[in-house]
C-alpha cells in the first residue's frame, strides 16, 4: 500500500509525497496525471544511473513519453553552477519546451542542482523528485528548497521551488552503502529530535533498514507540517537547522571531505553539548542524543577549533545582519530557536566541542 502525504506550497493545492516499494519502476503513473508534455529530462548521477535510470526510463516510455537523460560525475563536487550550467545548455540542445519535464533521480545532490535547473530552465517548468538515498528520501525532496555551492560556501545559489510531486521508493535503500545511509540517518536523527519520542526512539533503536518505510513516513510528515506553516524560513522553518550551522561548518571547513550527513551529526553533537553548558538542556537528553547518535555510527566530534567553526559559519548564509539564529534542544520534541551575536559565537560552540 502506497502512503501519500501532502505538502502544502505557495498559492496552489500542494504536492503529493507519495512513498511506496517498487515506485520507481511504476513512476509515471503518478507523472503522467501531472506532467502535460510530451518529454521528460531525467537527471542523475554516475552511481544512480547504472542501479535506477533503466526502470524509471521503461516506465516513462510506456506511458508514451520521450525520455532523455543527463548524468553527471557522482558526489558533492557536481553541485556547483558549472554542472547547472551544463544541465541547462543540454536541455535547450534538447529543445525541451516549457510544457515539458524534468524528474531529479538520485540524492540530495541530484535534488538540489536538478531542482534549480528546472526552476531557471525557461523561467521553471514542471519537475519531480525521485530521491534514492535516505537523507534525500527524509530530508532534501521534500519542501522545494533547491541549489548550488559556490565557492565561498555551501547552497549559496538556489531558489525555493517546490516539485510537483515527489516519488520515494523505499527499494532504492537495497543498494545504498551502510556510509550513505548513515548521512539520512542524522537527519533522521536530527527529525527525531524536533518531532519526538515517537520517531526519536524508532531511529534510536538503530535498526534504521528494517524500520525504513515508517522512518520515511514520519520524517516526511514532520517536514510538510513545517514546510505548510512557514514555506519560505522566516520562522519556524529555522528549527531544521538543528546542528546545520555548525554542521555546515565542518562541511566547508573539509572542503567537503566530511559529508553532509556526518557534519550534521557533529554539529547536532556539538550544539547538545552547547545547549547543557548554557543552562538549556539536562545532561540526560545530551547523553541520550549523543548515545543515539554512536549507536547509528555517526561521528560525535571534531578537530577544527572553535574559532575556525565560528568563522566558517559567520561568512554562512544563514546569517542576518551581526546576529546567527541557532537552534537549541532543550528536550525530544522540544527544540527553540536562540539568536545570539555573531561575536559570542565561539564561546557558544568552544565548551560543545
Ligand atoms: N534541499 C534540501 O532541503 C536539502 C536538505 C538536506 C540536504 N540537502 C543537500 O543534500 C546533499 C546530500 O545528499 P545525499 O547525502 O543524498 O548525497 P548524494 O546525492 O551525493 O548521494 C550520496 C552518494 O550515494 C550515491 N547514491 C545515491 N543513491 C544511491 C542508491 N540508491 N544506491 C547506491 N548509491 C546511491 C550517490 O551517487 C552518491 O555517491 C547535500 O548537498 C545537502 O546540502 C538538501
Ligand atoms: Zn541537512
Amino acid at each position: 500500500m502506497n502512503v501519500e502525504i501532502n505538502v502544502p506550497a505557495g498559492s496552489s493545492r500542494g504536492y503529493p509525497v507519495t512513498i511506496g516499494r517498487g515506485l520507481t519502476g511504476n513512476c509515471a503513473e503518478l507523472l503522467a496525471p501531472v506532467f502535460s508534455g510530451k518529454k521528460i529530462a531525467v537527471i542523475t548521477d554516475s552511481n544512480v544511473a547504472p542501479l535506477y535510470m533503466e526502470r524509471v526510463r521503461a516506465s516513462l516510455e510506456r506511458a508514451g513519453f520521450i525520455v532523455i537523460e543527463y548524468v553527471f560525475p557522482a558526489g558533492e563536487g557536481s553541485k556547483n553552477l558549472s554542472t547547472l550550467s551544463d544541465i541547462l545548455e543540454f536541455l535547450a540542445d534538447n529543445r525541451l519546451s516549457r510544457s515539458d519535464a524534468l524528474v531529479a533521480l538520485g540524492g540530495g545532490v541530484v535534488g538540489d542542482i536538478a531542482g534549480f535547473a528546472a526552476g531557471c530552465y525557461m523561467r521553471g517548468i514542471k519537475y519531480s523528485q525521485i530521491p534514492t538515498t535516505l537523507l534525500a528520501c527524509v530530508d532534501s525532496s521534500v519542501g522545494g528548497k533547491t541549489a548550488a555551492d559556490l565557492r565561498a560556501g555551501k547552497n549559496l545559489a538556489g531558489l525555493f521551488y517546490p516539485p510537483q510531486a515527489v516519488i520515494i521508493d523505499p527499494d532504492c535503500l537495497s543498494t545504498l552503502p551502510d556510509e550513505v545511509l548513515s548521512d539520512g540517518v542524522a537527519e533522521v536523527i536530527k527529525t527525531g529530535i524536533l518531532d519526538g519520542e515517537d520517531l526519536f526512539s524508532l531511529a534510536e533503536r538503530g535498526n534504521i533498514r528494517e524500520n525504513a518505510d515508517e522512518i520515511i513516513k514520519k520524517c516526511v510528515m514532520y517536514k510538510a507540517k513545517i514546510v505548510a506553516a512557514d514555506e519560505f524560513e522566516r520562522g519556524e522553518r529555522k528549527l531544521l537547522n538543528l546542528g546545520h550551522t555548525v554542521g555546515h561548518a565542518v562541511e566547508t571547513l573539509s572542503g567537503y571531505k566530511v559529508s553532509h550527513g556526518h557534519a550534521v551529526a557533529i554539529g547536532t553533537a556539538i550544539i547538545t553539548r552547547a545547549a547543557v553548558k548554557l543552562g538549556r538542556c539536562s545532561d540526560e537528553v545530551c547523553a541520550r542524543i549523543l548515545a543515539a547518535l554512536r549507536a547509528c555510527g555517526l561521528p560525535t566530534a571534531t578537530d577544527f577549533s572553535a574559532d575556525a567553526l565560528a568563522d566558517a559559519a559567520i561568512s554562512d548564509k544563514k546569517r542576518s545582519g551581526d546576529s546567527i539564529t541557532l537552534v537549541l534542544p532543550r528536550g525530544i520534541g522540544d527544540c527553540k530557536l536562540f539568536e545570539t551575536p555573531v561575536e559570542e559565537l565561539r564561546g557558544i560552540i568552544k565548551p560543545g566541542l
